[in-house]
């Protein structure tokens, strides 16, 4: 094992390393082109027998390692949906990482319970959840819904599902054809079967059509189902539609059904004051998910998970081992109880250093910034003659695709706008995904990786621009 002083040394020798490589991130090619296999082949068939030293091992993950990373922290990053870093947040990490704190219970390290709480109430005052609602977090968003999908059904079986397993109740969930596929994920987890998932139509502008979900409910009912979630979504993954949460909040109400609210990337922006509205009609609902670590310059992995009746949640989750009893039990937050692991990372202190150190403003001044150069695109793209938006931006996402003159064809403007896709992601000069919106093929820039700014999205506009005249 590497003795405390070889350690020191190699700390500093990695920390140059972490800085240089952030300084350097955005001329990296930022997809990777590596091939499949391409590394695993690269890498010795068995485990050292004798322990290596530390430069040798670092230099492998230079020369080896890194040519198959893409890179989510380079400001040419428009893929998928951001999972941001920070300075803060990865110095704190590092700290995680040194304490090594497993904190399933309050007594396995207080203070990271304690800041979990502090932090779950700061996001809540930050992003205007009232104060009904409790925090905690989770690993990911997926984790999150899950949780949220399980307590709906034992709190509506009065717990007896957990006790003596499912009945012949029929019970439905409700989400959007827009939905990230999370929601299906757990509702097959939860073992209400898939076909028990109704997703409801959306509009035109790909929110969920409420009159359609009540129908859909009544129906149900006058089948003798029960009607158990419905998942909302703010911000979805294909468009970052909002589904009209205050409408379908009155419908949960109306029918007692638990509504959870999937905000997975959008939650971030309501720390705006100017995107509040989002959440008109939260008051209704009983639990709701964003990610730190998607907008909010929080690393992989930090999901907040907030919950109107926490009694519902640890009496779903709750254990009680010998071996974790303690006489503090019912004065303190022992988190083991509050999902699914029994086992959790220290997450709360990366967030902790992120808030301090942007502070509200800064965070606001950030997200304004993303919003408003995706505002800056949006123009651009309205203004061209060659390219189109496939539907209206609602936050920093845009989706738009090349339409030459005189092509009309779906299938052939689809074939092109692939094929744009893929050149320009060769060039490793940016990394930007797709969607498909009522079967067209989208081109997708996300406009919110920490370091973006508006000579990053200009130099890709231009790319997207010259490769699909060049096509
Ligand atoms: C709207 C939405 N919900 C849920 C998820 C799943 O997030 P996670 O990876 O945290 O499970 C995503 C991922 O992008 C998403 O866009």
């Amino acid at each position: 094992m590497m003795d405390k002083k070889e350690f020191r040394k190699q700390g500093h020798i990695f920390v140059d390393w972490m800085a240089d490589y952030l300084d350097s991130v955005e001329k990296l090619p930022v997809k990777s082109s590596i091939k499949p296999g391409e590394i695993y082949n690269i890498l010795n068939e068995s485990p050292p027998e004798k322990g290596e030293e530390m430069d040798n091992i670092f230099a492998d993950f230079k020369e080896k390692i890194i040519p198959g990373i893409t890179h989510w922290q380079s400001p040419n990053f428009f893929a998928y949906f951001p999972a941001n870093s920070s300075p803060a947040s990865l110095l704190a990490e590092m700290l995680t990482a040194t304490l090594g704190v497993q904190g399933m219970i309050w007594e396995t390290s207080p203070a990271a319970a304690e800041l979990e709480e502090k932090t779950m109430n700061w996001l809540k005052q930050m992003i205007g959840l009232p104060k009904g609602f409790e925090g905690v977090i989770q690993d990911t968003a997926s984790t999150a819904t899950l949780t949220a999908i399980l307590t709906a059904r034992e709190k509506k079986s009065e717990f007896s599902i957990n006790k003596k397993g499912f009945g012949n109740e029929s019970y439905r969930i409700y989400c959007s054809t827009e939905t990230h596929s999370s929601i299906e994920k757990a509702v097959k987890i939860a073992g209400f079967g898939k076909q028990n998932l109704v997703k409801v139509r959306t509009d035109g502008q790909f929110r969920m059509d409420s009159p359609e979900l009540e129908k859909a409910i009544q129906h149900d009912i006058s089948m003798g189902k029960i009607p158990l979630c419905i998942v909302a979504t703010l911000g979805t993954t294909g468009s970052t539609a909002i589904d009209p949460l205050k409408k379908i909040a009155e419908i949960s109400s109306k029918y007692n059904i638990w509504l959870h609210v999937d905000a997975a990337f959008a939650g971030t922006a309501l720390i705006l004051d100017e995107f509040k509205w989002m959440i008109e009609g939260i008051e209704k609902a009983d639990s709701f998910v964003f990610n730190p670590h998607k907008w909010m310059f929080t690393n992989f992995d930090c999901s907040a998970y907030f919950i109107k009746d926490k009694q519902a949640l640890i009496n779903t989750f709750a254990i009680n081992p010998e071996y974790l009893r303690t006489q503090t039990q019912g004065q303190v937050n022992d988190y083991r109880d509050w999902g699914i692991q029994l086992g959790r990372r220290f997450r709360a202190l990366k967030l902790w250093f992120v808030i301090r150190s942007f502070g509200v403003h800064g965070l606001q001044e950030k997200i304004r910034g993303h919003i408003s150069l995706a505002k800056w695109l949006e123009g651009e793209i309205n203004k061209s003659t060659s390219f189109e938006m496939l539907t209206p931006r609602t936050l920093n996402l845009i989706c738009f695709r090349y339409k030459p003159l005189g092509v009309e064809s779906l299938d052939e403007l689809n074939t092109i706008n692939e094929r744009v896709l893929h050149e320009v992601n060769q060039t490793g000069k940016v990394f930007i995904t797709h969607t498909k919106l009522n079967g067209a093929y989208s081109l997708r820039m996300v406009i919110g990786q920490t370091n973006v700014e508006k000579t990053h999205v200009e130099k890709a506009w231009k790319l997207v621009g010259e490769v699909a005249s060049s096509l």
